[in-house]
């Protein structure tokens, strides 16, 4: 049976394309994104994901214009400019010129990273995003946002370079290791959580569903995953004002991945320990009832486990000082207003943040003693 595809617009000051969403959707890749005949295409991709999928996805293309494919290994450290700077030799070696399109198949990593080589090379190439993970399709494959890490810190250099098109095909997650799935959702549970009370719900009530990967559950979360992101985009692409909101979570969700050497957890899981200390700070100041910051923490656990993690206090706070999000020395926080809905502060005091920090730590630590006794 052939699903149907579910196309999603976004569109900024800068910027108009589809994302669509569905299955099989390799096959369909030179039609939706319109690519030309005879236009020449490089695909960014890694080892392990050609390995899966690169069959499929080279069917898509006549063989006289089979695309040239570069790759990059695995990894946050291989997530920077040394590596942009190989890709672009392999482009020019390749004969690359402004008329290129550049596929990045892959999860984040790739995205960002391909993105970014699109980005500035020859100052700007098309590219088309082909997101492989759940947590790529439903949020980083989507509103333009490319780059690399340096060693001060993760995704400081970087630029707004939106793709032609995306296509987010349910059907790459089946190869996703479960893990990966979890903590993609999460970035969902955040989404309803901040703007969509419908899919919220809809997580909420139908979590074994969704990690089964029954493909209509899949499809209706990523699918208004995508809208929830690209209606936010679409009014403040440069995140000057509502896609701060986004951020829930992150604050100390990133001092935890800073403070845990990014080893311990995937990024979606220390934004799910995040979304619970920012509803700490939350019930605490009435945004939302201690009904709501029950439902919200409750699906965030049916989305679970969180894998335990070890930190400080003070390598907490000393991470969470230093988010890039901060500005002007102002402390960034997004908490939610009720659940559908979210509200950026800038006035939560260095006692509430320690005493949210000190509760996710305790958190963190119960659950490491009950996995240990397992
Ligand atoms: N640009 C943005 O707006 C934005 C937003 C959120 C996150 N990000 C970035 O995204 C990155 C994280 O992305 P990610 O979570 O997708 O991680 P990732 O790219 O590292 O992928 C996770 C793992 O899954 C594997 N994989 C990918 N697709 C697979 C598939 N279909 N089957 C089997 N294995 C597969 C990868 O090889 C990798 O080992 C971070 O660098 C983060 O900074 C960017
Ligand atoms: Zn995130």
């Amino acid at each position: 049976m052939k699903s149907t595809v579910r196309t999603i617009h976004v569109q900024t000051a800068s910027a108009d394309y589809p994302v669509f969403v569905g299955r099989g959707l390799f096959a369909e890749i030179p039609r939706r994104a319109r690519i030309e005949a005879g236009r020449r295409i490089f695909v960014v991709t890694s080892p392990e994901i050609w390995s899966l999928w690169g069959q499929p996805f080279l069917a898509a293309f006549p063989q006289a214009s089979a695309p040239i494919v570069l790759f990059l290994s695995p990894g946050e450290r291989f997530k920077r400019l040394g590596e942009v700077e190989r890709l672009a030799g392999e482009l020019a070696s390749a004969g690359a010129d402004r008329s290129g399109l550049l596929i990045a198949l892959g999860g984040g990593i790739v995205g960002d990273l391909g993105g970014f080589l699109a980005a500035i090379y020859m100052r700007g190439i098309e590219y088309v995003q082909v997101p492989t993970t759940l947590l790529a399709q439903v949020d980083s494959s989507v509103g333009g946002k490319t780059g690399a890490n340096l060693v001060a810190g993760k995704n400081l250099i970087g630029s707004f370079h939106h793709p032609r098109a995306v296509f987010a095909d349910i059907d790459v997650l089946q190869t996703l290791p479960e893990r990966e799935l979890r903590a993609g959702l999460f970035e969902s549970i955040k989404a309803g959580v901040i703007r969509d009370a419908a899919l919220f719900r809809f997580m909420e009530q139908n979590a074994a569903a969704v990690l089964c990967c029954e493909p209509e559950a899949l499809e209706r979360v990523i699918t208004a995953s995508i809208r929830m992101k690209a209606e936010v985009v679409g009014i403040d692409e440069r995140e000057s004002g509502l896609r701060m909101i986004l951020n829930f979570g992150h604050t100390v969700g990133h001092a935890i991945e800073a403070a845990t050497g990014y080893r311990a957890l995937l990024h979606g899981e220390a934004i799910a320990w995040g979304m619970l200390a920012a509803l700490q700070i939350a019930a605490a100041r009435s945004t939302v009832t201690a009904a709501q910051a029950g439902r919200i923490e409750r699906t965030i656990l049916a989305y679970g486990p969180l894998p335990p993690f070890r930190a400080t206090v003070e390598k907490l706070l000393d991470s969470a000082g230093r988010d890039k999000k901060n500005r002007a020395g102002k402390r960034r926080f997004v908490l939610p207003r009720g659940i559908g809905d979210a509200v950026v502060v800038e006035d939560v005091t260095d006692a509430e943040l320690e005493s949210a920090a000190r509760w996710v730590l305790a958190r963190a630590q119960a659950a490491g003693a009950a996995h240990s006794s397992r």
